[in-house]
């Protein structure tokens, strides 16, 4: 067994802003003689008045807006508003919103200045996978706390007529810098909020879930943001309560999950993001919410290949401990099963007759993973086509 942290390199660019009434402070991050276009999703933001904080914090600059990016970005509507850059000529992009509005924006800002076709930015069958070498500066105004897009480079495109939900990243895909204002998430209903909670548990277990390299810092900081997601998640989705401390916790957890800080040098695996992106792309199902439904079926189905790490899970992040007169095995099932009872708690499916599917649609979905060359994925590269089936039929 690998023995140790890998060498890896390491940098995060993104400036985060961080706190109480501080989108006043974009006018001190954009360029004076910036030509700005803001981008938004399905009205939120105009909604709850962040769109007008925007706009006076631009001042006299020239600004234009971009409104429409669906959850679940399309490249359909983004390249539309690569198709704007380009007659129009802006040269500072600010994407206000949840991880939608700003993965879409990413691929935006790459694909405005790309040299050829901007599909051949994405692999997995869909383009060429080409690098991406260049991108306009952009920076973001946070509205959801889930996907960490605000301090990383990742960006998830669905591709309509290719059928495809699919991801780039590149140095050159970072924010510049990041609003992050906890009191944005007072609108979220609590679907949202549950879905936030989740896709970060989920963002730090896909880094932390793999098997033992005696990498302490990674493997505590992890632990460190899975305690805290259990302890305020009750708090968080209670849509009602607007506790700033709460919700400030909520928020800066949900950046550290994937920012990096916890993987440099780690094994990771990724499978469960894989199989719950070919169920959103099916049947339109909200990104968290496959994630409930697909990770203690991974943790069941992959129980040998991740012994290790979940026994380490039961004992340092539910507290089961040794002086419990539990097998190991016995830890291992108890903690797989607080992990479904806290997600059920926040009112996310952790089944497939939770959200209305069965049997008869797992086949359709391990086809979408060939098509979309998602085969031998995990920390090992050992996860098959055949390991997919399993987990989905684990997970009715
Ligand atoms: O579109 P609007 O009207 O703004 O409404 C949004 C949207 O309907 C609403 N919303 C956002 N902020 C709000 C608000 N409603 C009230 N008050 C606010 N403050 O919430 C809805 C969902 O927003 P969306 O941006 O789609 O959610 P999320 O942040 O969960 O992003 C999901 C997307 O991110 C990708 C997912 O695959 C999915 O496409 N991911 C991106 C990752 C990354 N960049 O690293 C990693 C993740 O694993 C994930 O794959
Ligand atoms: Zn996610």
């Amino acid at each position: 067994m690998e023995k140790g942290i890998r060498n890896f390199e390491f940098q995060n660019p993104t400036k985060i802003v961080f706190g109480k009434d501080q989108i006043k402070r974009i006018d001190s991050l954009i360029p004076q003689d910036a030509k700005v276009l803001i981008l938004y999703g399905g009205g939120s933001v105009k909604k709850f008045g962040m769109f007008d904080r925007v706009v006076e914090a631009l001042g006299t600059r020239e600004w234009a807006e971009f409104g429409g990016i669906e959850a679940n970005p399309t490249y359909e509507t983004l390249i539309q508003a690569v198709d704007k850059i380009k007659a129009e000529g802006y040269d500072y992009l600010l994407a206000v919103g949840g991880g939608s509005v700003i993965d879409g924006v990413k691929f935006v800002a790459a694909g405005a200045v790309f040299d050829g076709d901007p599909v051949d930015m994405f692999g997995s069958g869909v383009g060429k996978g080409l690098p991406v070498t260049k991108a306009l500066p952009f920076g973001t105004v946070l509205t959801l706390p889930a996907t960490a897009s605000e301090m990383n480079n990742n960006s998830v495109v669905t591709f309509v007529e290719k059928q495809a939900k699919i991801s780039f990243a590149s140095p050159h895909t970072y924010p510049q810098f990041s609003i992050l204002e906890p009191e944005a998430t007072y609108t979220l209903p609590k679907r949202q909020l549950a879905n936030g909670v989740i896709d970060s548990f989920i963002h730090v277990m896909e880094a932390y879930l793999t098997y033992p390299v005696d990498a302490k810092v990674q493997d505590r900081w992890a632990e460190g943001l899975l305690q805290t997601l259990i302890e305020i998640g009750p708090d968080v989705v209670d849509e009602d309560n607007h506790d700033y401390a709460t919700r400030a916790n909520f928020m800066w957890t949900a950046t550290n999950a994937l920012n990096r800080f916890i993987s440099p040098g780690v094994p990771q695996d990724w499978a469960t993001h894989q199989l719950g992106h070919e169920m959103t792309l099916a049947f339109g199902i909200d990104h968290a919410r496959t994630l409930s439904i697909v990770l203690p079926a991974m943790m069941k189905v992959r129980k040998q290949q991740k012994w290790d790490k979940l026994l380490q899970y039961a004992e340092r992040v539910w507290d089961i401990r040794g002086d419990s007169n539990l097998t190991d095995e016995e830890k291992i099932d108890l903690a797989i099963k607080k992990t479904e009872d806290f997600f059920a708690s926040l009112g996310a499916p952790i089944r497939f007759s939770d959200v209305d599917l069965d049997e008869t649609d797992i086949p359709g979905l391990v086809e979408a993973l060939v098509r979309h060359k998602k085969e031998n994925i995990s920390e090992r590269g050992d996860f098959t086509t055949e390991d997919a089936r399993a987990v989905y039929t684990a997970a009715l």
